[in-house]
């Protein structure tokens, strides 16, 4: 773009001070901004201005899951189709790494968090642990796409690096950057982290699919005719990745996407919880439902909407593609974002100051056709870390490791 077609844009959005902040600086200086403004979906940045439009929900109805005693009887049966399609290369997974942590308020990659006591216990090396227990009774490796950001990726592949992939084979690890997003104040005004840089942050992990596009890594996936995704998040400790029951059951179910969901411990337990809307499958955020729907029970005392997601799931690469043109929700989220003010000092605020923007894997459940919702026991699959203390923190996902015989 032209230097005077990129301040007419700048312009049009009621930028003038990034006009401003642009004429100040040297050549370099203005070759770097320029490049992250030409990025900018101004769509998104509008939205700061919309907040109010929050997206009203459809018809929302219970989705029934697969439960525990019901995979039990059929473990041996959906374990072997799982481990078929492993041993066929056709389940590859990606790993959700792109976050900030902000909560935990560690610096850098999360997966570098050291969870252990008496040794260090880092939480990629559980990860990469739990799926070695796959891949050893596969007898294969499984592709693992690493999800990082601008803000982590250097530091993140340097890790593995320096800890031997944990004993996985590097050929079998590609890292991937996702997109950033601008970040506003309450007026839509585009927030500086520098005299030369915008405040960028990762744009969300629902951008996932597309980045893997746009950075070439989808190339591999296609190349090693892997045909479904089992996309995780880099907190929960006790996952399990490309669990063989779960991918068998979600093939034998002919759904073209799978959850892990948990049953939820209280009615108002805050978890996104999976059902349908509209007669699709989707899952609907707490604070999104009424008392009576959040109430509600089945004929048998049951919860109607009694499970909740944990950020696992199997999608069908064909699938995946079939709907990656399609726009996903963005979410406005109020949050504190560091900025220099007029003397160039930066700020770092104590409250939130603006809005990010992000989008989130859970919409995409909503784009698929139908989805198997897949039922596991929370203490044995469910250690997230969050927060430093607390509910979903190092401490608790100490227990629940220790309750499953992980040293520490
Ligand atoms: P969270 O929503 O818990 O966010 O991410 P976070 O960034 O890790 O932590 P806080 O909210 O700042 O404390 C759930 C999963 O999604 C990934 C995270 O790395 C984690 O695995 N994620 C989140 C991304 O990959 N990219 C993002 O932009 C945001």
């Amino acid at each position: 773009m032209k230097e005077n077609e990129l301040l007419n844009v700048l312009k049009e959005h009621g930028q003038e001070h990034i006009v401003e902040a642009y004429q100040k600086l040297d050549d370099k200086g203005k070759e770097k901004l320029a490049a992250q403004i030409e990025r900018i979906d101004w769509s998104i940045v509008e939205m700061a201005g919309h907040k109010e439009l929050a997206q009203e929900r459809g018809k929302l109805e219970p989705l029934s899951a697969l439960e525990v005693t019901e995979i039990e009887k059929n473990k041996a049966k959906y374990e072997e189709i799982g481990l078929d399609a492993i041993r066929a290369g056709k389940v590859g997974a990606v790993l959700l790494a792109g976050g900030q942590g902000t909560r935990l308020g560690s610096d850098g990659p999360k997966g570098k968090y050291n969870i252990g006591l008496t040794k260090e216990v880092f939480i990629f090396e559980r990860l990469i642990r739990n799926l070695l227990d796959v891949t050893d009774k596969a007898g294969c490796f499984v592709p693992l796409y690493v999800m990082t950001s601008d803000k982590n990726h250097d530091e993140t592949v340097a890790f593995f690096a320096e800890k031997d992939f944990f004993g996985y084979p590097e050929e079998f690890v590609k890292f991937f950057k996702q997109e950033m997003a601008p970040s506003v104040d309450f007026q839509g005004k585009l927030y500086m982290e520098s005299a030369d840089s915008l405040s960028l942050s990762p744009n969300g992990n629902g951008g996932w699919f597309y980045s893997m596009a746009v950075t070439g890594v989808l190339k591999d996936v296609k190349a090693r005719g892997v045909e479904w995704l089992n996309i995780f998040a880099v907190d929960n400790v006790l996952q399990r990745i490309a669990d063989p029951v779960f991918v068998g059951a979600t093939i034998d179910s002919g759904c073209v996407s799978g959850a892990k969901v948990v049953r939820k411990a209280d009615p108002e337990e805050k978890i996104g919880v999976l059902c349908l809307e509209d007669g699709r499958p989707s899952i609907v955020e707490y604070y999104e439902m009424t008392e009576e729907i959040i109430n509600s029970r089945e004929a048998d005392g049951e919860l109607s909407y009694n499970f909740g997601v944990i950020l696992n799931y199997l999608f069908r690469v064909e699938q995946l593609e079939e709907i990656a043109n399609q726009k996903m929700t963005v979410h406005v989220v109020e949050k504190k974002i560091p900025f220099i003010d007029e003397n160039g000092t930066l700020v770092k605020p104590e409250s939130p100051n603006g809005y990010k923007f992000e989008l989130l894997v859970l919409d995409m459940i909503h784009m698929f056709e139908n989805c198997l919702s897949y039922e596991v026991v929370r203490d044995y699959e469910f250690a997230p870390i969050k927060n430093k203390t607390g509910v979903d923190s190092v401490e608790s996902a100490r227990a629940l490791l220790q309750k499953n015989g992980v040293e520490l």
